[in-house]
């Protein structure tokens, strides 16, 4: 067995298939552009039996991102699309996968009685026959397949060695374990694996994998479990997004493995320097906040309040501290860039964060830069990065706010007045009375807009301390017109929700780019302004 650890993610399939985590096929091409260049091995790009959308969405990660070398060390990720254990959605992820240079197929079918009896409706017999045929099916199109035995934590042991040798059997090389309801222990699923790797015929010539989700707050827990006990695969997703509480979290294993590299003496090829930048990058697109204990990314993760760690910590750093904030991308310097500052400065600290400005984003960055310098004295690396994910990292824009009017306080109704340049290249101009100024400016922007929608989620926080801090503004809405998409795992439609985010030192104008950006991706979903396409400049991002 090697002591190299395959990290595959499934942030584009499993994470984003979860409600509200709806990206666009452009945004999804930016992450996993962002995910090769971090090093991931493999990364499900998706599920394209759920829709034409999402068919497109894996294609052209496969095309885009599978086919050119991206990773700094030159390797290039194997691209997945994931398949129910039919013809169909086996000849759909073919279709998408196949333009990658490392194609790979991954098919499941359920293993627990639970599931054969209620849900599948099958017996043992049965199962094992669609397995073998189906495994054979994928592997007669692609060299590289995966299977999975859904719910393989609530499964017979005995009858997963017996499904697995099938599949093996039928050409399938990595073996993925998956404890889809998030129920074992770490004990139970390290013994599960054990018992997978000694006693299925076969299982020497293929990869074991694991799949956890976090039902029970387990899921990092159980993968390292799996891993110690032979696993040389880990599915994972960016911040732990996923169905329900979610799947492992790809940062928690990567640094758990990296910092505790002497117990467990396994490496991965991931490039840790990259993970705060994506873990930002997938928490705008989705408009999923991460919560700020969250281990690793969260914004507490490095930050040492109480009296006594502050003192250890200046004594000396390891007291309190297990990883350097640098490892992860986490900058420490706090006084940057100021108004006086120029454009070759900028350019020179963004590239240092890792954004590879061209010269048109250049432009748009550094006006952003000096209107922010004049409200505020020093600007953070923090600020910067708000600021390139609030310029840069936009869907296509269909309306844009051109101008708005706040009138609010203890006296009177909240009053907004908005002015938006629309699709047509006209100003809108609308005004509207609301139970507080975000809500006037929303009303206002929906009267001119003209699509309904239920606001799910409004966060805001603030990117530094001060009183001149940036606000950022994340909001997830759902369209009341109903966009779905196909949940492989339940068969259900589940409805498309759509994030959002915005920044500016003013916390009306921030919610009003917020809501806007989502607003753009629900038009665009709706299919009335075509995909969700970026400006080929901010596609060349490096
Ligand atoms: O959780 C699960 O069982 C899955 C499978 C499709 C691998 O996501
Ligand atoms: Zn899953």
């Amino acid at each position: 067995m090697d002591n190299y650890v395959r990290i595959f993610d499934t942030t584009l399939r499993d994470g984003e298939q979860s409600p509200g985590a709806t990206m666009t096929s452009a945004e999804k091409l930016e992450v996993a552009r962002a995910l090769a260049r971090m090093g991931v091995d493999i990364i499900e790009a998706g599920f394209p039996a759920a829709s034409p959308d999402d068919l497109e969405a894996v294609r052209r990660i496969a095309v885009e991102v599978g086919s050119a070398t991206h990773a700094p060390n030159g390797s290039l990720p194997a691209i997945c699309g994931l398949a129910r254990a039919n013809k169909n959605d086996i000849d759909k992820a073919w279709e998408a996968v196949r333009h990658a240079a490392r194609p790979r197929i991954h098919t499941f079918l359920a293993t627990s009685e639970i599931h054969m009896k209620y849900k599948l409706k099958m017996d043992r017999e049965q199962v094992m026959e669609r397995v073998a045929e189906m495994v054979a099916y994928a592997r007669s199109l692609c060299a590289d397949v995966e299977f999975s035995p859904e719910d393989a934590g609530r499964s017979d042991p005995e009858f997963l060695y017996v499904v697995l040798e099938e599949a093996i059997k039928a050409g399938a090389s990595t073996l993925n374990i998956p404890d889809t309801v998030g129920y074992t222990t770490p004990d139970e699923f390290g013994a599960l694996i054990a018992g997978i790797v000694k006693n299925t015929r076969g299982i020497e010539h293929c990869t074991v994998s694991v799949h956890c989700h976090d039902d029970l707050g387990l899921a990092t827990a159980n993968t390292l479990a799996g891993i110690a006990a032979g696993a040389r695969q880990a599915e994972v997703t960016i911040n732990g997004i996923g169905e329900r509480a979610g799947n492992t979290s790809l940062e928690e294993v990567v640094m758990a493995l990296h910092t505790r590299r002497p117990v467990f003496n396994l490496s991965t090829g991931i490039d840790t320097t990259h993970i705060m930048r994506v873990s930002r990058l997938v928490s705008n697109y989705t408009g999923i906040v991460v919560q700020p204990n969250k281990a690793i990314v969260g914004a507490n993760a490095f930050a040492h309040e109480a009296g006594i760690h502050q003192d250890g910590m200046l004594k000396h750093q390891q007291t309190y501290e297990i990883m350097r904030p640098e490892t992860v991308g986490v900058t420490q310097t706090r006084l940057v860039l100021g108004k006086h500052s120029g454009r070759h400065a900028l350019k020179a600290r963004l590239a240092e964060l890792g954004y590879n400005l061209n010269e048109a984003e250049l432009d748009k960055a550094f006006e952003r830069f000096k209107n922010l310098a004049d409200k505020k004295k020093t600007i953070a690396d923090a600020d910067l990065e708000a600021l390139v994910s609030d310029e840069l990292y936009q869907p296509r824009e269909i309306f844009t706010l051109d101008g708005m009017q706040v009138a609010c306080g203890t006296m009177g109704m909240p009053t907004a007045t908005v002015r938006l340049r629309g699709p047509d290249g006209q100003m809108h101009i609308q005004a509207a009375l609301g139970t507080g100024p975000v809500d006037a400016v929303y009303k206002a922007i929906d009267s001119i807009v003209l699509a309904p929608n239920t606001l799910l989620e409004f966060v805001i926080h603030a990117v530094t301390e001060g009183i001149d801090a940036l606000g950022e503004v994340t909001v997830r809405i759902e369209s009341k017109n109903g966009h779905h998409s196909l949940d492989a795992q339940t068969e259900t439609q589940h409805a498309r929700s759509y994030g959002g985010h915005g920044a500016d030192t003013d916390i009306i104008v921030a919610s009003a780019k917020a809501y806007l950006s989502a607003l753009n991706k629900l038009l665009v979903a709706g299919g009335k302004y075509g995909d969700a396409e970026k400006p080929a400049e901010v596609a060349a991002m490096a």
